[in-house]
């Protein structure tokens, strides 16, 4: 609308200057044409009565002479006339001559060449000039006979016609000139405004990645694909190249997303606080995956990171907002903590997320519940959670990173609040096919609250074809299978996989004693022999993990090889999760039972073979015991990446040490030299854990080799790059699409 007006008042500028100069031109012109006009009839009706004239002066007849110019004046454009003599003097004069003005003496300076040139040598003057009542034309014409100069003749031309002829052809010429000013100025605006709507019409079609097979189209399309591919090769190169660091993440934020801050929403925070029953306060870091991968790339961009405040002294520790800057001395990014009531925790987190999507998600044969009132209360946080950003957010488009089943809604409710924000979800765990999604009976409600996103993510493409397969058959919705991305109400959302890591360098390895160290005081600490051999699962309490199956794994490998008997144990760090869900509780005491039935059937004196800690285990001391264990063992009934594999792997930087994976978590497709299992074929899993224990030093260094140049270069700060980059790259395309969507309608006149 403003390009439209703007170029309106260009084409009335120049039409202005154009008319201006055209009535100028005519003007000038047609006022010439009248005064050369008025001239020659001067000359013509003097020449008549010229020999009359001469005769009447040389018998000094001055009645005759006055005659003869009273005569001339009836002329209807001569309004008077006058006779001087040869000497300056007025010899006639007709009424209403201006004697004052047009005086003798003042016209006779006019014919005479110069101030001393003889009377013969006078010449006819004329021009126009003013007087008090207009403007009128004067002719001054000597009579010379001979070489005798008789004196001259003064006629005076009444210019009003010429001026009122001039009006009428002025106001003619200026409405033809308009006419065709206005004409020219439609026809060129018509012309650009069918250019520009095809052009736009084409480059918005390009944006949006469709092809345009015009030729006239060919040299810019050529030149715009040209620059798309520059830049994307440019981007890859930046990807691929070289290891990813905090720095480079940071640099990567600052270099696309002009360095906004992050805006992460996840359940979990990083840092709890909670009292003690001493009365002291603790810092707790959470037994988490995602909070294990967000972490770190929270340090490095700094931002905010909301979360459900769960500790028993996190509102004490925390500001009115429910605001503290973490890391505990490090301080490089805040947590907004997000009061919950204790219904709310109960249906939204116990409820809808734990007991209702993480067994739908996860095939583990755990049948998933869903209540109504668990599912009012897991709207009404993700509500809380969306004001909760829209509060704290300081731009209209800010970059917001939505974790995890838990606000599967909040996407949707964000994009209504923030229409122009960049939202990148993350699910961290498997997205199952559409039957078995369909049985939640919100499903499409789940489905179109992730739309609301930018970018959803998760970590294998057959969860990204998953997720689109249920948007293809629940919800109305165009699927670009290639491009993976699903276009709903306008707008479009991209699948993309984007397999998650961990930190790497790590700094609980980088902090960590020597491996000899951490084997001796693990060793000592559990009170194993020197030559023994010791085997360990980290894993919170859960039924997806598969810890009954790997304790059944380590019995039948006790009945496969007595001779293991006392020299080998295995150590489940097994920290106590959703201990309020019934299946949890009863998990934890199967797993007891389990632990202790193996290690009263093959235990002996001190020696236990299976070491059971049920307590929470801080990242540091994790990291002691991975660098101590001859093997880990993940037994995942399904998993969508699991990071303990990851970690194990980092650990070990003495390139030692045999990772055993189930090959139903996501890392088994990048992991590929570990040894990989089916969790549930506990003959398979004894035979992998008895493979581990034997297998030579150098063939476990030869995995190990493999496996940490994988995890080093698909690091934890590459894939939030990755996602940083695609979600600036959406960012550019949708800035461009809206600026030729707005073009595009201001060229239509604003229409829509
Ligand atoms: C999984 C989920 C995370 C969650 C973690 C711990 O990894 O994907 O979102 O934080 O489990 O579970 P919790 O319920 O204790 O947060």
């Amino acid at each position: 609308m403003r390009g439209n007006f703007r170029f309106l008042v260009a084409w009335l500028a120049a039409l202005t200057i154009l008319v201006l100069a055209a009535w100028l031109v005519v003007t000038k012109t047609t006022r010439g044409w009248f005064e050369k006009d008025v001239a020659l009839r001067a000359e013509l009706a003097l020449s008549g009565a010229r020999r009359a004239l001469v005769a009447d002066l040389r018998r000094a007849d001055m009645r005759s002479v006055q005659d003869l110019l009273t005569d001339l004046a009836r002329d209807e454009r001569i309004l008077a006339a006058a006779m001087c003599g040869s000497t300056e003097s007025p010899v006639a004069v007709t009424s209403g001559y201006p004697s004052s003005a047009l005086s003798c003496d003042e016209m006779a300076r006019r014919i005479r060449p110069s101030a001393t040139s003889p009377a013969h040598s006078w010449r006819t003057w004329r021009d126009t000039v003013a007087l008090a009542g207009g403007d009128v034309h004067v002719s001054a014409i000597p009579l010379i006979e001979g070489d005798q100069a008789l004196g001259f003749v003064i006629l005076v031309h009444d210019l009003s016609f010429a001026a009122r002829r001039e009006q009428s052809t002025q106001r003619f010429l200026f409405a033809v000139f308009a006419i065709l000013a206005v004409l020219a100025a439609v026809i060129t605006l018509f012309t650009v405004r069918m250019l520009w709507r095809g052009w736009s019409h084409t480059l918005h079609q390009l944006s949006l990645g469709h092809g345009d097979s015009r030729p006239e189209f060919q040299p810019l399309l050529k030149d715009l694909r040209d620059l798309l591919d520059r830049l994307a090769k440019e981007e890859s190169a930046e990807l691929n190249g070289g290891l990813w660091s905090p720095q480079r993440l940071k640099l990567t934020l600052q270099r696309h997303l002009h360095g906004e801050r992050m805006i992460v929403v996840a359940n979990r925070e990083p840092y709890l606080h909670n009292r003690r029953p001493d009365g002291s306060i603790e810092v707790v870091h959470p037994a988490s995956g995602l909070v294990s991968a967000l972490e770190p790339v929270m340090r490095a961009c700094s931002g905010v990171w909301f979360a459900h405040g769960a500790g028993s002294a996190d509102r004490e520790t925390a500001d009115a907002q429910g605001r503290i800057r973490v890391p505990p001395g490090e301080e490089s990014y805040w947590i907004r903590r997000v009061w919950l009531t204790p219904e709310q925790e109960h249906g939204y987190y116990y409820g809808f997320s734990n007991e209702g999507l993480w067994p739908l998600c996860h095939v583990a044969h755990n049948r998933p519940l869903f209540r109504a009132e668990d599912w009012r209360h897991y709207q009404d946080v993700n509500l809380k959670f969306a004001d909760a950003v829209c509060q704290e957010v300081d731009s209209d488009d800010p970059v917001i990173l939505v974790q995890d089943y838990h606000f599967a809604l909040a996407p949707r409710l964000l994009r209504e609040r923030l229409p122009r924000a960049t939202i990148l979800t993350f699910w961290h765990i498997p997205w199952p096919n559409a039957e078995q999604i369909s049985i939640c009976p919100w499903h499409k409600e789940l489905l179109d609250g992730l739309l609301g996103s930018s970018i959803v993510g998760f970590h294998t493409r057959l969860h990204c074809n998953n997720f689109m397969e249920a948007a293809d058959r629940f919800l109305e919705a165009r699927l670009d299978r290639e491009g993976l991305a699903i276009s709903r109400n306008e707008r479009s959302t991209l699948v993309r996989a984007y397999p998650i890591s961990i930190e790497w360098p790590n700094r609980w390895v980088e902090s960590a004693p020597a491996s000899d160290a951490c084997r001796a005081s693990v060793f000592a600490e559990l009170g194993l022999k020197e030559d023994a051999k010791l085997g360990m699962g980290v894993d919170r309490l859960d039924y997806t993990k598969g810890i009954e199956e790997r304790l059944r794994a380590v019995e039948r490998l006790f009945e496969r090889e007595p001779a293991l008997v006392g020299r080998f144990t295995f150590l489940q760090l097994a920290s106590p999760s959703r201990t309020l869900i019934d299946r949890y509780q009863r998990l934890n005491d199967d797993v007891e039972q389990l632990a202790a039935r193996i290690n009263a059937r093959f235990g002996a004196d001190l020696w236990r073979p299976i070491v059971l800690k049920r307590e929470h285990t801080e990242p540091a001391d994790v990291f002691r015991y991975y660098r101590a264990a001859d093997l880990c063992y993940v037994s995942s009934l399904h998993d969508g990446m699991n990071l303990v594999a990851k970690e194990y792997v980092a650990a070990r930087d003495d390139e030692q040490g045999v990772l055993i994976l189930s090959k139903f978590t996501g890392a088994a497709q990048e992991l590929t030299e570990a040894l990989q299992v089916n969790p549930y074929d506990i003959e398979e899993s004894s035979a992998a854990l008895s493979a581990a224990l034997h297998m030579p030093r150098d063939e476990q260094r030869a995995r190990m080799r493999v496996m940490r140049a994988l995890v080093a270069e698909f690091n934890v700060y590459r894939w939030a790059g990755r996602m940083l980059i695609d979600a600036s790259r959406l960012r550019q395309r949708e800035q461009l699409a809206g600026l030729l969507s707005k073009t595009r309608l201001s060229a239509m006149g604003g229409r829509g």
